[in-house]
């Protein structure tokens, strides 16, 4: 069987030019090579040594290399000395990309199960409190927000980045809830970057939730890496995230974790502010979360199966026959979301929980809390409405709150520690029901 090679595919293409005048565009790059379509009429391939790319309203990379014109592409291999620009460059690439496809692309798992579906309310037919009774508020590592949500991290790319931090950013400080930013690899390796993170002065009093990868952290230099994430922002904590299957499916992603182990405990023991670890959508076990909290995690999001897949949203970038296939297999793989936060719960039933992984309504945000969880994250919903407008996250938000109150108050319930005796597998009185029909 004839293997393509592992290229992610590019679109819209990216222009570049050589030094000897050829244009063209490139149309999928991988960890060594770049495919060019030449315009017609562009001087013979096989003499270019260097080409220039300008990324989409970004900075411009010159690469060197050999070139092979075939039919239609031309194929240009970089050399040695300069495939860590080319990284570099893919790096950069990723996160507009990872940007574009969640906004226009289906990226949730196919069959959307979070396992909150099998969960329901008892209701209360009575009403014995008045709405303003209700009590929202929660407590998440020392401070005190006004419901339980989270705007959960999200890297905004290169272009969209800072409109879309700032959106949410202000959102978060309006309702008084937690937000946390995406990755800041891009802004540790180019502090020109930094300013797509920096939030906070435009977003008075905001708890501000510090991000970094763990394939970040597999060196010495792990901690330094975080103080400099945490430094840059004045982050109020750091979320680690987890995206192994991301990771695994991503045509450049990293496949060498063997440094992290150590490397997360230095962190947890020395860093000055509290450390989450954040899984991104395949869920967690209490096996690995007791393996975490002895490493001294203050919190876990277990950021379970049902929404984002990024193993999914990894195969539509990619132009390989084998990351579209591993994409497409694991794009429901995972514990789903309300299952994985009952079994941590049960097992760790004092440690802060963040669920995140699917929810998109205030009634699965109460099974949520029902469930064991002290802040619920939002993610795919929140991106979508940044990108849409400016008052369009806080209108997200304010659905979830209004959905919020109405469970409470339909339940009898008035404080959020109250869900969780309301909350049965199965419809209301469903066993009961089959009970009387088997006497
Ligand atoms: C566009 C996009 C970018 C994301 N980038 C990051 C990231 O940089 N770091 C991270 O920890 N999680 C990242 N996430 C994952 C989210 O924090 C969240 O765990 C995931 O989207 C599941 O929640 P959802 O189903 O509500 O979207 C990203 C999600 C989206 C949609």
């Amino acid at each position: 069987m004839s293997r393509t090679p592992d290229l992610i595919k590019l679109e819209p293409a990216l222009p570049w030019l050589s030094e000897q005048g050829s244009t063209g565009f490139v149309q999928a790059l991988g960890r060594d090579r770049l495919l060019l379509q030449p315009t017609p009429g562009s001087r013979d391939g096989a003499h270019l040594t260097s080409i220039t790319v300008r990324l989409n309203e970004g900075p411009t990379f010159t690469l060197h290399g050999a070139c092979t014109p075939t039919a239609a592409e031309w194929v240009f291999v970089i050399v040695d000395e300069d495939q860590p620009r080319l990284l570099d460059m893919i790096g950069q690439l990723r996160k507009d990309q990872h940007i574009e496809i969640c906004r226009n692309k289906d990226v949730e798992a196919s069959d959307r199960f979070t396992g909150f579906s099998r969960l329901n309310f008892i209701p209360e037919a009575l009403p014995q409190m008045d709405e303003a009774d209700l009590d929202l508020s929660r407590e998440f590592l020392g401070r005190t927000f006004s419901a339980p949500l989270l705007i959960t991290g999200m890297t905004g790319g290169i272009s969209k980045g800072a409109e879309i931090n700032r959106r949410l950013a202000q959102a978060a400080a309006r309702m008084n809830i937690p937000m946390g930013v995406g990755s800041q690899r891009i802004a540790l390796d180019n502090p020109e970057y930094a300013a797509i993170f920096k939030v906070k002065p435009q977003a008075p009093g905001l708890y501000l939730i510090g991000n970094i990868g763990m394939s970040q952290l597999t060196g010495a230099d792990a901690l330094d890496i975080c103080r400099r994430a945490v430094d840059m922002i004045d982050a109020d904590a750091l979320a680690i995230h987890f995206n192994l299957v991301q990771e695994l499916v991503q045509v450049e992603g990293d496949r060498r974790f063997s440094g992290l182990f150590h490397g997360l405990e230095r962190i947890c023991k020395h860093l000055h502010v509290p450390v989450i670890a954040k899984e991104v959508g395949c869920g967690m076990g209490p096996d690995t979360v007791r393996r975490l909290t002895d490493m001294g995690f203050s919190a876990i999001d277990i950021g379970g199966k049902g929404g984002t897949s990024w193993s999914h949203i990894e195969g539509l970038r990619s132009r390989s026959a084998l990351s579209q296939e591993l994409g497409h297999g694991f794009r429901d793989w995972g514990i789903p979301t309300a299952y994985s936060l009952a079994v941590v719960h049960q097992a760790f039933p004092r440690l802060p929980l963040i669920a995140t992984g699917g929810i998109r309504d205030g009634m699965t945000v109460a099974k949520a809390v029902g469930l064991g969880a002290r802040l619920v994250g939002i993610g795919l919903p929140l991106l979508r409405a940044a990108l849409e407008s400016e008052e369009a996250p806080m209108e997200v938000l304010e659905t979830l709150r209004q959905g919020l109150k109405l469970t409470l108050m339909a339940t009898g319930a008035t404080r959020l520690d109250e869900l969780s005796h309301r909350l049965v597998l199965g419809h209301p009185f469903e066993r009961e029901f089959e009970s009387i029909f088997r006497a």
